[in-house]
């Protein structure tokens, strides 16, 4: 149900963005897809832009990110960590480009293209070749010191093979195999499960205690820099971390023009099912520094980048009514009946819930609110 009144809309989405924001952030938990979260945070900017009277400094919208109380010590990012506009089609690409290319008066350009992992942000500050401190991206401005826990991640190099001050900004994420069998051992000694890799990968890297995460598969990819010297282009600083020992994405590329960089989307989309980690889409970042720095940002989203997005492979809908069918063995098999709802592009009404102890341990109860994901598996 939306509210007529936009003042009461906009109060509604504020607080049930929040709400998303703590389950995310700091549970791990979350209850909606990114897609979902997107609609709303959407809905929120459009209202308070045909109404600037409402937008107040509190608003979700004004932050660039989720903001988080947590036990871990503040870390104040010198260079705030942004967030990237999204596209869902190659309209919406070429409609970025189209207004990037008005602001530099029709220069052309290069686009650097890379996997959008899906993990989590994290900034790692090396002194003197030495990692010294590793933060999260938290709300952008403030993020929190997770040192302990990054030093557990073989792939981060302790030392650098030169004395370089360099702030490297990466993912952190969770191979799919390696989430799987870290579920199994969870399975099997009767630990709640991880909804997803990224799940998982948030939920390790924010341990107290450091000897947890060590126990879990964590790994990283680099995709920024902050105080790299002679570099003129992304792909340049790339390859500069990739010669320091950090892990860079080896299939990144640097492509000519905008169709390039839809048909590097396109072929990635097609090998996402394979790959050894997930991906929710495509970053395509103007390559050259010179114009990234002309292009500049607008509030928490840099003009010079761009997330293209997959479909979604996970949606939330309310599960109504348990059924049991009867297979041809004589096996029962409990089937979810659920609220309609289009998952990667299917309408999905219901789904497998494979054996009773599956109810019991996911606690399944008509009315709750379920995750349904495309490979047929629901997480209540
Ligand atoms: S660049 C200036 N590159 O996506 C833009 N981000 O929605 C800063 N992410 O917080 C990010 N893969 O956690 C960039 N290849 C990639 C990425 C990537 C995943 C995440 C990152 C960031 C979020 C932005």
């Amino acid at each position: 149900m939306t509210h007529a009144d936009p003042a009461i809309r906009i109060a509604e989405l504020r607080q049930e963005i929040e709400a998303h924001d703590y389950r995310y952030y700091v549970l791990a938990q979350p209850i909606v897809s990114d897609t979902e979260y997107d609609a709303l945070f959407q809905e929120l900017l459009r209202l308070e832009a045909d109404h600037p009277e409402l937008v107040s400094p509190e608003s979700p919208t004004q932050r660039p990110g989720g903001m988080v109380e947590t036990s871990f010590a503040p870390v104040r990012h010198e260079v705030p960590m942004l967030s990237l506009a999204n596209a869902f089609d190659r309209a919406g690409i070429e409609a970025w480009e189209a207004r990037n290319a008005r602001l530099v008066e029709g220069r052309g350009f290069t686009y650097a293209v890379e996997p959008k992992i899906d993990g989590l942000a994290i900034s790692l500050r090396y002194e003197r070749g030495r990692l010294r401190l590793a933060a999260t991206r938290g709300d952008g401005l403030t993020g929190e010191d997770v040192t302990l826990n990054v030093r557990t991640i073989s792939e981060i190099p302790e030392v650098l093979p030169e004395p370089l001050d360099l702030e490297v900004r990466g993912e952190v994420y969770m191979a799919t195999a390696e989430f799987a069998a870290l579920n199994l051992r969870r399975a099997e000694a009767g630990e709640p499960l991880f909804a997803n890799p990224r799940n998982a990968a948030a939920g390790s890297l924010r341990q107290q205690d450091p000897r947890v995460t060590r126990g879990r598969p964590l790994r990283f990819w680099a995709y920024g820099a902050v105080g790299l010297s002679d570099v003129a282009s992304h792909h340049e600083a790339l390859d500069q971390l990739a010669g320091l020992g950090l892990p860079v994405w080896p299939e990144r590329a640097v492509v000519a023009d905008l169709a390039e960089a839809w048909a590097y989307c396109e072929r990635l989309g097609e090998r996402r099912p394979t790959l050894p980690f997930e991906i929710d889409g495509v970053v395509i970042k103007v390559d050259a520094l010179r114009d990234q720095a002309e292009l500049g940002a607008i509030g928490r989203e840099p003009r010079w980048a761009l997330a293209f997005k997959y479909p979604p492979t996970q949606a939330t809908t309310r599960l109504l009514e348990i059924q049991v069918s009867v297979g041809r063995t004589g096996t029962l098999n409990p089937v979810a009946v659920l609220a309609p709802v289009v998952v990667g592009g299917v309408t999905v009404a219901r789904a497998t819930l494979h054996t009773e102890e599956e109810i019991a341990r996911k606690d399944l109860r008509i009315g709750d609110v379920v995750v349904v994901q495309r490979a047929g598996d629901v997480i209540p």
